[in-house]
């Protein structure tokens, strides 16, 4: 079951960063036109989400979470490579939504659903218990100033929210380019009772093989930032 926050709940979760960018008139247009088809509601469970969405065999179908896509160029190339699964994608930034939404249309998937608000939110409202097969966070805002860390998106709080909302066994893959940053995701990880390291012995995991190598990490990698991945599951 999900819950429905009040106004004031809702202010408790403060969202930083960008919020709409250099959004086109006709792309804010088509946006308002497309979203609604492409919403969650409220509220649902399991099985009443996923039936929003028309693949095939939703019974063997693996629903997938991406918190922060950006423009979606993974999330796109995740819904083209999974036909049969179905995605949910959640972001504030709206010039990001219209990039996602504009590469779906192109490439034709229809196995996407998106939320626009703070990804603590969305948990909370929309994502049902014991629902998420794989979770993917890729390259969240590092906030590297140390008086900033507590606007990064893995807090203990945010991890509290998410781990019941996974299926037991469901994966969550993390990546980030700022190498304090990924030992404070590893030390966050470790530390929570319901997440175990896939990896043996611990620590950073090889690049999923599946994984898009996308503009953001390689612009990072020339940076001499190379990304640093994380693989856990739930327990
Ligand atoms: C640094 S970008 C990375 C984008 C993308 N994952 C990539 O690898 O290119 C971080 C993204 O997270 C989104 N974001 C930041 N805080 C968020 C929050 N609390 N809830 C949902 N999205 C958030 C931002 O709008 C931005 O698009």
């Amino acid at each position: 079951m999900s819950i429905k926050l009040t106004a004031d709940e809702r202010r408790r979760y403060k969202t930083h960063g960008r919020k709409r960018g250099f959004l086109k008139d006709k792309d804010a247009v088509h946006l308002k036109e497309t979203m609604p088809g492409l919403s969650l509601v409220d509220g649902d469970g399991r099985d009443e989400l996923l039936a929003r969405f028309k693949q095939k065999n939703l019974s063997s179908a693996k629903l997938w979470l991406e918190i922060g896509f950006g423009n979606g160029e993974f999330l796109a190339h995740l819904a083209a490579l999974h036909p049969e699964d179905c995605f949910i994608g959640v972001d504030v930034f709206l010039e990001g939504v219209s990039a996602l939404l504009r590469r779906l249309e192109r490439q034709g998937s229809d196995n996407v659903r998106v939320a626009v608000d703070n990804a603590n939110i969305v948990l909370l409202e929309k994502i049902p218990l014991d629902s998420l097969d794989r979770v993917i966070i890729n390259f969240p805002d590092p906030w590297p100033k140390k008086r900033h860390n507590k606007r990064r998106l893995i807090q203990k709080a945010f991890l509290d929210l998410l781990a019941p909302r996974m299926r037991r066994g469901g994966l969550i893959s993390l990546a980030t380019d700022w190498a304090e940053y990924s030992e404070w995701m590893l030390d966050h990880l470790d530390a929570h009772k319901y997440f175990a390291n896939t990896v043996e012995g611990g620590g950073f995991a090889p690049q999923p093989q599946e994984w898009l190598t996308t503009r953001f990490q390689n612009k990072g990698q020339k940076a001499g930032r190379p990304a640093r991945h994380l693989l856990f599951k739930k327990i």
